[in-house]
């Protein structure tokens, strides 16, 4: 196992410092300042960790080429001015994807208080907002209808589950939380620019505990974004929450009680930002505006949002609960491997998404990921479930759908994003990144941080399922495209060479082909793969070799086009998915070397103590990164240094990362 002893550290100094301490790779604490020098161990067996989900050793067979084979040299005519385009989606925004986290791991994937962060965590977020602008986070899931924030727990926890009491098929704990959690969100966004998402318990709505809101809307202030009322109300019955006689209009008049409980509690101060109905397909969506559901509230609402996994592996996880025989990944791995799942999943949404532009809301996959009950090992933590996501992605934003989070559970399921080692090895392993994880960054990076980007579906390639292409135009004008191949090279079939041409013959516009374009890869060497992803030439590293940064030089191919012919050929690997750069806008916000870094000076364990320059923090706040200033970072990971954003004026911060292990912050009001 490649251990990166890499150790990088960063402390951020706001006015003046206090304590400090900084828990090193052997658990050790040291004093303020000085940090332990990573040992590059490895000798420890990991076998018997490919028993959880998270880290399986699955690994499937790439499917059969298709049959027929699509065509792999094709033409894509698009137009250069939005004015030209039919069937735009709404404007969109580079944080498209977020994460929702499962409240119950929310101390092993954040931190573990207010005062202890896990580092990779920032590091992962950062990679994310340094291209987005922002990071969207849901903490929540089924354990939010049960939990409750007490004032305190047993031992200084901070979150504390009752299993006894477990419910519903997926063994959801009932959840007992100290608002520390809400502090340990808040200083999550005091260092990267995240925003949240959380849930107001709605088990039992006449009993209501609104208290999670009342300390959120204090403690988190714009850093809250709204409030989950009710997850997968539709399968309340089935999992024994409510009456078999409950239904949509129940749901409903419950929906009114809280509503009501909300406006009269005088400590929530933000109103109109609900997030519901947050169905998972067995009501149709209809069923619920047929209730009045959506005029009735609309005011109390910010948020229409959905559910919804493309399959479940309920019978592998839970072999007693009637699920019948399990599936076999390889059986549902083509499934995920064509354009018509995303399509498949987003169709059903059709004729709700304009409901959202007509009332004025963001329309939201607010849980989504590869199957529920765990994910298919080997599918759900594979370079296809990166394929998948993109163009699942890239298809909810073109269908008008505002964002979508990618579900974090815990150890017990293979389709996290990320997922830290397990606890009785986090001072020695690292984290562990799924493929997924990229699909990030490609759509953050394809739409961008101006808020403007429409996205088109171009039906490319006679709307061939393998090779599916989406342009984004952004300010109005053509700016990326991104090209996807769902395909593995077998026999040296399966790349395939797509000509873009844009406006000029007789489209009607003159010829808009620029005379060169930039590409960026997201490259592995089969859909199969598990370990060896880049993203541009970038990689966060295998199983437990992450410590949330990209290593690695970026590297950017630049394609001559052809200003005669107008045409631009760009080879798609099989499998791969290109982000072709086209304006000359796009070509140039996206320069990484302007988009990634941060005014600090990084060490090795050469030389242990760095300083950020106040003044940069002082500008840094969440602002796009073409407003940054640059500099150096850690020693062979050139661009990629954890970035620090949005440290409120005031606060006196001092923050010490470490490759790996947590972060200590003391922070304090003036
Ligand atoms: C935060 O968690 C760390 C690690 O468990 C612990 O050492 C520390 O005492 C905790 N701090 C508070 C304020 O609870
Ligand atoms: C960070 O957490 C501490 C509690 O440990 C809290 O006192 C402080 O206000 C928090 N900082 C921010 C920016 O929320
Ligand atoms: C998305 O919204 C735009 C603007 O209202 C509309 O023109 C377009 O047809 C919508 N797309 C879909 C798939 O509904
Ligand atoms: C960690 O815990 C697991 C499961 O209890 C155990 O099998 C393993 O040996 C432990 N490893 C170490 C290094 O303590
Ligand atoms: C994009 O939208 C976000 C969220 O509303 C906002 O914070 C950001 O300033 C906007 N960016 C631009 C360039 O308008």
């Amino acid at each position: 196992m490649l251990k990166p002893s890499l150790l990088l550290s960063l402390a951020a100094c706001w006015t003046h410092v206090l304590a400090v301490t900084v828990y090193g790779q052997e658990g050790v604490t040291q004093p303020s300042g000085v940090l332990a020098t990573a040992t590059a161990t490895a000798t420890a067996n990991l076998d018997w960790l490919s028993n959880y989900a998270a880290y399986n050793n699955k690994t499937l067979t790439p499917p059969a080429l298709p049959d027929p084979m699509p065509s792999t040299a094709f033409t894509i005519q698009v137009m250069n001015n939005a004015a030209n385009v039919n069937g735009l989606s709404v404007q969109q925004s580079g944080d498209f994807f977020g994460f929702s986290i499962e409240m119950s791991v929310v101390q092993q994937v954040i931190g573990k208080n207010a005062s202890f962060i896990a580092v990779p965590f920032l590091n992962l977020l950062a990679t994310v907002a340094d291209r987005a602008g922002r990071v969207r986070i849901r903490v929540g899931g089924n354990t939010q209808e049960t939990a409750t924030l007490v004032d305190s727990l047993p031992s200084n926890e901070m979150i504390a589950k009752d299993k006894e009491n477990a419910s519903n098929p997926t063994d959801t704990p009932i959840l007992d939380f100290t608002a520390e959690m809400i502090y340990l969100m808040s200083n999550v966004s005091a260092l990267v620019n995240a925003k949240w998402y959380l849930g107001i318990p709605f088990n039992d709505t006449s009993n209501l505990r609104l208290q999670i809101a009342e300390v959120a809307d204090a403690v988190l202030g714009d850093n809250i974004l709204a409030y989950q009322l009710g997850n997968e109300p539709d399968l309340y019955v089935s999992h024994g929450h409510r009456s078999s006689d409950y239904n949509q209009t129940s749901y409903y008049n419950e929906f009114g009680v809280v509503i009501d409980a909300l406006n009269n509690d005088a400590k929530i101060t933000k109103h109109g930002n609900l997030v519901a109905p947050s169905t998972q397909g067995t009501w149709t969506l209809q069923s619920v505006w047929d209730t009045g559901f959506l005029t009735t509230y609309q005011d109390a609402i910010s948020v229409l949002s959905v559910e919804q996994y493309p399959d479940n592996n309920c019978a592998a996880a839970f072999p007693d609960a009637g699920f019948g025989d399990p599936v076999d990944p390889q059986s549902v791995f083509a499934n995920y491997l064509t354009h018509a799942s995303g399509q498949n999943i987003v169709n059903q949404y059709l004729s709700s998404t304009p409901l959202a532009a007509q009332y004025g809301k963001q329309f939201m996959m607010f849980e989504t990921n590869t199957a529920s009950c765990g994910g298919f090992p080997g599918v759900s933590d594979s370079f296809g479930s990166a394929l998948w996501a993109v163009d699942y992605g890239l298809q909810m934003a073109y269908s008008n759908f505002t964002g979508a989070l990618l579900h974090i559970g815990g150890q017990d399921v293979s389709y996290n994003p990320f997922t830290p080692p397990p606890t009785n090895l986090s001072s020695t392993e690292q984290w562990t990144v799924g493929p997924i994880m990229y699909s990030t960054l490609v759509l953050a990076e394809a739409l961008g941080t101006s808020n403007t980007s429409r996205v088109l579906d171009t039906f490319a390639n006679s709307a061939n399922a393998y090779t599916p292409a989406y342009a984004i135009y952004e300010n109005d004008v053509l700016a990326r495209m991104v090209l996807t191949n769902f395909m593995t090279e077998q026999n040296g079939q399966g790349a395939y060479t797509a000509t873009i041409s844009v406006g000029g013959g007789d489209t009607g516009e003159a010829n808009g082909t620029p005379s060169s374009v930039k590409v960026k890869y997201l490259l592995a060497p089969s859909v199969a793969e598990k370990d060896n992803v880049t993203w541009s030439g970038q990689t966060y590293g295998g199983r437990f070799q992450c410590d949330g940064r990209l290593s690695g030089t970026e590297s950017i191919q630049t394609i001559q086009c052809d200003t005669t012919a107008n045409t631009c050929q760009i080879p798609v690997p099989a499998p791969g998915v290109a982000l072709v750069f086209i304006s000359s806008d796009a070509q140039g916000v996206t320069e990484p070397s302007t988009t990634q870094t941060y005014s600090t000076t990084a060490v090795t364990k050469v030389k242990n103590t760095v300083t950020i320059d106040p003044s940069v923090l002082a500008t840094s706040n969440g602002d796009s990164a073409k407003d940054r200033a640059e500099g150096s970072t850690s020693q062979g990971s050139s661009s990629d240094a954890l970035r620090t954003a949005g440290v409120a004026p005031g606060l006196t911060l001092l923050a010490m990362f470490v490759a790996g292990v947590w972060v200590v912050v003391t922070a304090m009001r003036r």
